[in-house]
């Protein structure tokens, strides 16, 4: 079976599957997406993902209604023939195709993109923990919105890889907001786990949501507030969370060593806890297909 991806309302071979150079999308970065995460054979939290999707077009003024039970068939069918048992579902949804002026066309057609990958995922990076470096955030003031304007983003990915790290910590007005592309948290000495709060300054992660509920429920201390560096240095244990990630130990930002350079036993469990979570929503594909 070919490696089908979803365009404009029609299945076509990936490798065929093509935008024209005046989308707005390609000129200006006119478009907002959404990655889900498939493990195991299972969709991982569809509905909060389909509603960040409505909610970013919603903020850039797309006018796209997006129909959910069409959606979920889509990427069921996509998960199905282009078997994807680890990976994820890229969903991109542009203003559409126009002359190239700044302000929106009076009328237009979104481009509506859907595709799979498999993704392994070194398990190496779990048990070892990775490292970050940390460095200016210099990205726009609306970084709630999931938009695929991502060169900030990327030029900070990329000088994390420069300096042998995993991933870059960005730093607005002292504190840190959350990593290129995913959630920084740390946990403090008296045990408290601290993330940065939902607003305009990061984006508010699916997998982070996930995981304050998480702890929520088991009792853990949790605090949403922005934290420092030397607070981020100082810390007891740290990790991210993103969908393609899950939570990751960090185990060394800029050279200090957190938790003796090792992953530590709260981050461990919470890894434990997440990896439950999903285990336990068997079948979501088919649960979450329900939703109307
Ligand atoms: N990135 N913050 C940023 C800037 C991100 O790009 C991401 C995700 C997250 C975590 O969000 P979530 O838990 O909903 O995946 C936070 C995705 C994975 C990406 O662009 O590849």
């Amino acid at each position: 079976m070919k490696n089908l991806t979803y365009l404009n309302n029609k299945f076509v071979e990936h490798s065929k599957a093509k935008i024209s150079v005046e989308d707005r999308g390609f000129l200006f970065s006119d478009s907002i997406y959404e990655l889900i995460s498939v493990l195991n054979g299972e969709l991982i939290d569809l509905k909060p993902h389909l509603n960040r999707l409505k909610s970013s077009l919603k903020k850039i003024k797309i006018n796209y209604k997006v129909n959910q039970l069409k959606f979920q068939n889509v990427i069921k069918k996509l998960i199905k023939n282009n078997k994807i048992f680890n990976g994820y579902v890229y969903i991109q949804i542009t203003r559409g195709v126009a002359e190239r002026k700044h302000e929106f066309p009076l009328k237009y057609k979104p481009s509506v993109i859907i595709f799979t990958k498999n993704l392994n995922i070194n398990n190496n990076i779990y048990k070892k923990g990775i490292k970050i470096i940390t460095i200016p955030d210099i990205r726009w003031l609306r970084r709630d919105i999931k938009t695929t304007s991502l060169l900030a983003n990327v030029l900070s990915k990329q000088m994390a890889v420069e300096k042998n790290a995993f991933e870059s910590w960005l730093i607005d007005d002292g504190y840190i907001t959350e990593g290129s592309a995913s959630n920084a948290w740390i946990i403090k000495n008296s045990n408290t786990i601290i993330t940065h709060p939902s607003n305009t300054k990061i984006l508010k992660g699916v997998t982070r949501d996930t995981v304050i509920k998480i702890l929520k429920k088991n009792n853990f201390k949790i605090k949403e507030r922005a934290f420092n560096l030397i607070e981020a240095k100082n810390a007891k244990e740290a990790f991210l969370t993103s969908s393609t990630l899950s939570v990751l130990p960090v185990v060394k930002i800029d050279n200090y060593n957190i938790s003796n350079g090792k992953p530590g036993d709260i981050t461990k469990k919470i890894m434990f806890l997440y990896k439950n979570y999903i285990s336990k929503n068997k079948n979501l594909i088919s649960k979450e297909l329900k939703i109307a």
